[in-house]
């Protein structure tokens, strides 16, 4: 892929792919990373004099206009993070939005409605595309966190213009490449959360490619019932038995260390600040349910940290929104930020829930890399093409 590095951009219309679908509460914007983390690249465009035209979707209005859903806010809050005027028209294709491309002169920013209000945008449909690129001279991705879907303005207008990367898509496709590529070893990936069924080519992907794979969080609880331990009322997928034997045989076969819980953090209730007790990985009491990694767990998943060049984290080892079963996770996530800023350790990680847990235990900015991504992280770590990542070239 091309980065805008390639770009001349002096006085063309550049379409810029951004991922804005930010997390919005009663309205208000509750997590501007991925807003901050575009700011980059609009501001080195429009520095270099180009007409900067914003798209992207928000939320999943399937294909109708839901006033709830439209970026019209959006425009307000990149303004503010870039310190410069960002003007909105209220349609993405169409009259509307060859107008307002029309009135901008070079070094201004446009934002365009929601893709998502255009059927054809998820059904990549070619006259959405067609209708996209005729707004522009040059396409820029910047959407990552996106990639992983082939829609109009993901996929298909990328095949209708020079077609560029921008610099946050840039700093994950090193990242990852960095991580899983072309790693320094050993590498050790961290998977958490709570189902097997949801990570299985995931855990199938890694088990081929890292040195280690620590498995914790609820789905440990699934492998460890298939190896015939007594789980009590843990949560845990009875029906993901042999899958999860499977995994652990592939894993074997491959040469890759997977590290379960030796011991567990329990309790008879899930509620915060709950009585708990360590117990055995072997031993859940019939009353009880695991809900974190216990102590000793923790130690040898530091103690594999200690001896890796390369950290994947993708997941957290326990219910960490509910403490104190937040404890393996934050102790995990404090060493691996101290090992990073040490240099001894490139650390990187993503996907839903991880970049939440590594807020909570306050090592975000320590780590090497968090990515802005949560599905499409995911399906990068199962080892798939991302066709928006691919239509770059
Ligand atoms: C995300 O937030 O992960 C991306 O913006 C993709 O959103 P989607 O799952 O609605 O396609």
């Amino acid at each position: 892929y091309r980065t805008i590095d390639a770009l001349d951009a002096q006085g063309k219309r550049v379409l810029l792919r951004a991922d804005l679908n930010v997390p919005v509460r009663d309205g208000a914007i509750t997590d501007r990373t991925r807003i901050e983390r575009l700011c980059p690249t609009i501001a080195e465009l429009a520095n270099a004099g180009a007409r900067v035209v914003i798209c992207s979707h928000f939320d999943r209005p399937k294909g109708k206009r839901v006033p709830e859903m439209s970026l019209k806010p959006l425009a307000e809050a990149l303004s503010a993070a870039l310190k410069r005027p960002v003007a909105f028209a209220d349609d993405c294709i169409g009259p509307v939005a060859e107008a307002a491309v029309a009135a901008l002169a070079d070094g201004e920013i446009l934002l365009l409605e929601n893709t998502r209000f255009h059927a054809g945008e998820e059904t990549n449909d070619p006259a959405m595309a067609a209708a996209l690129a005729k707004l522009a001279d040059a396409y820029v991705n910047d959407a990552f966190s996106a990639a992983h879907r082939a829609h109009a303005s993901t996929e298909g207008v990328a095949h209708l213009l020079p077609s560029y990367a921008g610099r946050l898509m840039e700093a994950e496709l090193k990242a990852l490449d960095a991580a899983l590529g072309n790693p320094a070893r050993p590498v050790v990936a961290i998977v958490g959360g709570s189902k097997v069924s949801t990570k299985l080519d995931l855990l199938g992907n890694l088990s081929k490619r890292v040195d280690v794979l620590v498995i914790g969080g609820a789905m440990a609880n699934t492998f460890l019932a298939a190896q015939g331990h007594g789980m009590g009322k843990s949560l845990q997928e009875a029906e993901m038995h042999d899958t999860a034997r499977a995994i652990l045989d592939t894993a074997r076969a491959a040469n890759c260390e997977i590290l379960l819980p030796t011991d567990l953090v329990v309790a008879e209730e899930f509620k915060p600040n709950a009585p708990t007790r360590t117990v055995r990985a072997g031993a859940v009491p019939e009353g009880s349910m695991a809900l974190d990694v216990g102590p000793e767990t923790e130690q040898a998943i530091e103690a594999r940290l200690r001896g890796a060049s390369t950290l994947v984290w993708n997941g957290p080892l326990g219910a960490f929104e509910t403490p104190p079963f937040d404890a393996a996770t934050v102790a995990t996530a404090q060493v691996v930020a101290a090992l990073t800023q040490s240099g001894a350790l490139k650390s990187i990680g993503g996907g839903g829930d991880t970049v939440a847990a590594l807020r909570h235990a306050g090592v975000a900015e320590r780590m090497t890399y968090v990515s802005t991504a949560g599905g499409a992280f995911l399906e990068w770590l199962e080892g798939k093409t991302l066709p928006g990542v691919a239509a770059l070239g």
